[in-house]
């Protein structure tokens, strides 16, 4: 009976924080060698009330024996040394829900490692040196897995099971990586994917079936990449996609909202700081869709199409906040001035030398627009950028309108030949008439015709 006591409550003590955290002060000093072996009860403090345990900042180089946090459902272990995640240590923590290793060295993650991990909800992996994502290397969370945090890391190679069978997943950043590419049918298994963001990677192409089936698919992030091309049918079936940020990269062609099979419940299209150059291929965007789309810092020139760009522009009473301009032989042009000078009618002269700083136009239900411009600073870079550009379309420029001049000068002269012909001929018989006139008041009949 007392025994019973006894234990249950050393038990207890076990868990309470003042001793843990004591215990915590005695390990500090013993962990300093490489090879200890620790538990969680040693070098954690463990929150009973919130089944938590603390183990983060302890300079940690493995993760602890679960002993004393085996209840564990929130394991924190971000800001340590730790190199590997190991299936006899993690397998330990069966109840761990959200599992936080940011900030660590993580090299790799083998497969299956988290098969007795069932309830894993968040597992946060960010900022460690993964390079590689193996196949089923979520094994055995597939019935609770939502939230993927791979933020930060190095990884170059998804392998194509690597998200198998990850169903219920609603999150997976994969931010700031190294992907080059899309293995196909990578997010394949992801049906109920919300948000996917692969912001700040190497991908230079997205192919048609890349997100194919993720029709809860809201958010997709894909800005600060290298992406030159987008293939027709895309977005197809993504029903619920809201906002689709191209922000930073190489785009300069990119099909019809309708052929990338864009839904009018979209809400906001970024394709600000691309390589297009050819204003009416945005035209699609701006003026037949709902939704907002940001085209500013995209180096288009100053042409026929951007001349009717324009005009639509302000036909629409459009809200511009701040002026937009145009830059062009060192002269910038308000988004009011008379740009007719970029447009000749004969389309000869229309490859006008000037690149355009288009600021934010945000286009809005087919009625507001507007145009916000750049801070002082950005144009400044922008102009200085767009200089070199400038300078070397000056030069064809030079060429053109000199065949233009010269064509111009034979049509002067072919059109004073004319004129002055006919005046000779006017000249001619008038004096003739005169003549006749003339002679005729004197009595001479001869001149009749
Ligand atoms: C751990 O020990 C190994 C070999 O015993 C040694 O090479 C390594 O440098 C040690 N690491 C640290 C962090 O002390
Ligand atoms: C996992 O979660 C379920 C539902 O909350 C719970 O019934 C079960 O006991 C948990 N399993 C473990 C190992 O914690
Ligand atoms: C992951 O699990 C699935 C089925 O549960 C299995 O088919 C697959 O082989 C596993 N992956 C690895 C790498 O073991
Ligand atoms: C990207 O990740 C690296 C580590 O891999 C980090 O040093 C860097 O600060 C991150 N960059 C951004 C913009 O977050
Ligand atoms: C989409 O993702 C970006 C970056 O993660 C975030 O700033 C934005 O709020 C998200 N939008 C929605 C609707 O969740
Ligand atoms: C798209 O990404 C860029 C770069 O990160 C960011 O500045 C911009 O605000 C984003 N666009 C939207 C609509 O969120
Ligand atoms: C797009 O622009 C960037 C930055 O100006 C440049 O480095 C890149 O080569 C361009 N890409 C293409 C395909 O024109
Ligand atoms: C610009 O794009 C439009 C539509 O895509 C195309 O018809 C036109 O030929 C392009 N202009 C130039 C100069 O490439
Ligand atoms: C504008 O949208 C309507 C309705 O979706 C579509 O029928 C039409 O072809 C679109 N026009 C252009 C120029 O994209
Ligand atoms: C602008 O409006 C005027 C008159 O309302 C119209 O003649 C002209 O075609 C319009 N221009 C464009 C580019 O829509
Ligand atoms: C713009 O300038 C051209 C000649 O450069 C002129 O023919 C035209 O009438 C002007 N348009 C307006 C609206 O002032």
């Amino acid at each position: 009976m007392w025994v019973v006591i006894i234990l249950s409550l050393t038990g207890s003590i076990h868990s309470s924080p003042l001793l843990t955290s004591s215990l915590e002060e005695q390990t500090q000093v013993t962990k300093d060698t490489n090879e200890t072996v620790y538990t969680c009860e040693q070098v954690c403090w463990y929150e009973d009330w919130f089944s938590r345990a603390h183990c983060y900042n302890r300079q940690l180089d493995q993760i602890p024996i679960s002993t004393g946090c085996e209840r564990a459902t929130l394991l924190e272990l971000q800001n340590n040394n730790i190199k590997s995640i190991t299936f006899e240590r993690i397998s330990g923590y069966t109840h761990v829900r959200t599992l936080d290793m940011s900030r660590n060295k993580i090299t790799v993650v083998f497969s299956n490692i988290f098969v007795n991990n069932h309830n894993l909800t968040n597992i946060i992996l960010s900022g460690n040196k993964l390079d590689k994502l193996y196949n089923g290397v979520f094994n055995g969370t597939e019935r609770n897995l939502l939230r993927i945090y791979l933020r930060d890391n190095k990884i170059e190679i998804l392998e194509a099971g690597a998200f198998f069978g990850l169903g219920h997943t609603i999150s997976l950043y994969l931010s700031n990586n190294s992907l080059t590419h899309l293995p196909s049918g990578i997010f394949n298994d992801l049906k109920d994917l919300k948000h996917l963001c692969l912001m700040q990677n190497n991908i230079v192409e997205l192919r048609r079936h890349d997100f194919k089936g993720l029709h809860h698919l809201e958010n997709l992030t894909l800005q600060g990449n290298k992406v030159g091309n987008l293939q027709q049918g895309l977005f197809h079936g993504l029903q619920s996609l809201k906002e689709v940020n191209l922000s930073k990269n190489h785009l300069i062609h990119i099909p019809s909202p309708r052929s990338l099979g864009l839904h009018h419940h979209m809400m906001t299209l970024d394709l600000s700081n691309n390589n297009f150059t050819n204003s009416s291929t945005l035209v699609p965007f701006l003026f037949n869709s709902t939704y907002v789309v940001y085209i500013h810092d995209n180096p288009f020139t100053c042409d026929c199409a951007y001349k009717k760009l324009q005009e639509k522009l302000l036909n629409l009473s459009a809200y511009v906040s701040q002026p937009l301009k145009c830059y062009s032989e060192g002269i910038l042009y308000d988004i009011h001035d008379n740009l007719s000078l970029f447009c000749n009618e004969h389309n000869v002269v229309s490859t006008s030398s000037s690149s355009l700083l288009v600021s934010t136009i945000a286009y809005h239900e087919e009625e507001e627009v507007s145009v916000s411009q750049l801070s002082k600073v950005e144009n400044t870079f922008q102009v200085k950028q767009h200089n070199v550009v400038v300078t070397t379309r000056e030069n064809i420029n030079i060429r053109n309108n000199y065949v233009v001049y010269q064509d111009q000068s034979n049509y002067l002269m072919w059109y004073i030949a004319i004129v002055l012909t006919f005046l000779l001929i006017t000249v001619t018989s008038l004096l003739v008439y005169l003549c006749c006139i003339f002679r005729r008041q004197k009595g001479v009949t001869a001149c009749k015709g």
